[in-house]
């Protein structure tokens, strides 16, 4: 595969290039974090691997990087659209500004990647897109508003997009995750000592997921699989109730 990720230089996404470059794929990686970007590069030594510093908010840059593919020939068949920040917003105070960050790189830091490349495969090569979402997209968030509005409105801009564009030969994907041990949030990092709750996942296994969902046919996966279940059998319960009968399992 040849293979796009935003959002390469931590977490889930950093997990995805060691195991995709292991693998003999091709990868173009964005984050902002230089020095963190640099050492990945440092530790695969690989000339498959390729990455440009980008801030998915900012649309200059962003059309910079699509320059540089451009120029590079560099079109890619996956775009793994991974970026995202979950910013805490502490009771009762409610921040513009945390909802707007949140919002622009999780929503629009996603979809300008879709808007920029999708008129080059149109009629001429496949691709697919996969959005990375959260169980957050089908439960309220009280801890981080913007965040699970941001889940939902990209899960739901790739179902539309799904039906939109599937005769086109461009497929949308949408993966849901559960918790995942990564530091997104200050919360969901253990302490010193503390042990990882079983039903949290590693960033490998995330990210083999990803790779597997990659080449499936669907168009929508979860993962673990207690969150299809989570969502499928529990989701049609009032918000309330649905946050009593499953808030233990909130980190
Ligand atoms: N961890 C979980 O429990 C969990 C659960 C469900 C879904 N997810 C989803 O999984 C994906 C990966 O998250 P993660 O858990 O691996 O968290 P992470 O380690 O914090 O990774 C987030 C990545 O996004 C990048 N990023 C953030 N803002 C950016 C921006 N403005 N421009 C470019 N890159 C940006 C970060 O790099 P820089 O800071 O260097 O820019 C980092 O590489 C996210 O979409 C998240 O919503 C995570």
């Amino acid at each position: 595969m040849r293979v796009f990720i935003t959002g390469v230089s931590s977490g889930i996404g950093r997990a995805l290039v060691r195991q995709l470059i292991a693998a003999g794929h091709e990868v173009w990686g964005i984050a902002r974090r230089e020095d963190q970007l640099e050492e990945l590069n440092k530790e695969l030594n690989s000339s498959k691997f390729r990455y440009t510093v980008c801030d998915v908010k900012n649309e200059n840059e962003v059309r910079n990087v699509r320059q540089e593919m451009v120029t590079s020939s560099y079109f890619p068949d996956t775009f793994i659209l991974n970026a995202a920040v979950d910013i805490e917003e502490p009771l009762p105070h409610l921040s513009a500004e945390v909802s707007r960050e949140t919002l622009r790189t999780n929503l629009e830091g996603a979809l300008i990647w879709v808007n920029l490349f999708i008129d080059h495969y149109l009629g001429k090569e496949h691709c697919q897109f996969i959005a990375i979402s959260s169980l957050f997209a089908h439960w309220p968030d009280t801890s981080s508003v913007a965040y699970a509005a941001s889940k939902a409105g990209l899960a739901m801009a790739f179902r539309s997009l799904w039906l939109r564009y599937r005769e086109y030969g461009i497929r949308f994907k949408v993966v849901y995750f559960g918790p995942v041990d990564t530091g997104i949030n200050p919360r969901f990092v253990n302490q010193a000592g503390e042990k990882v709750p079983r039903w949290v996942t590693s960033p490998e296994n995330a990210s083999r997921f990803i790779i597997k969902s990659a080449s499936s046919s669907g168009h929508v996966f979860y993962h673990p699989w207690y969150v299809s279940v989570l969502i499928k059998l529990f989701g049609w319960l009032p918000d309330s109730f649905f946050e009593t009968v499953t808030g233990s399992f909130k980190r």
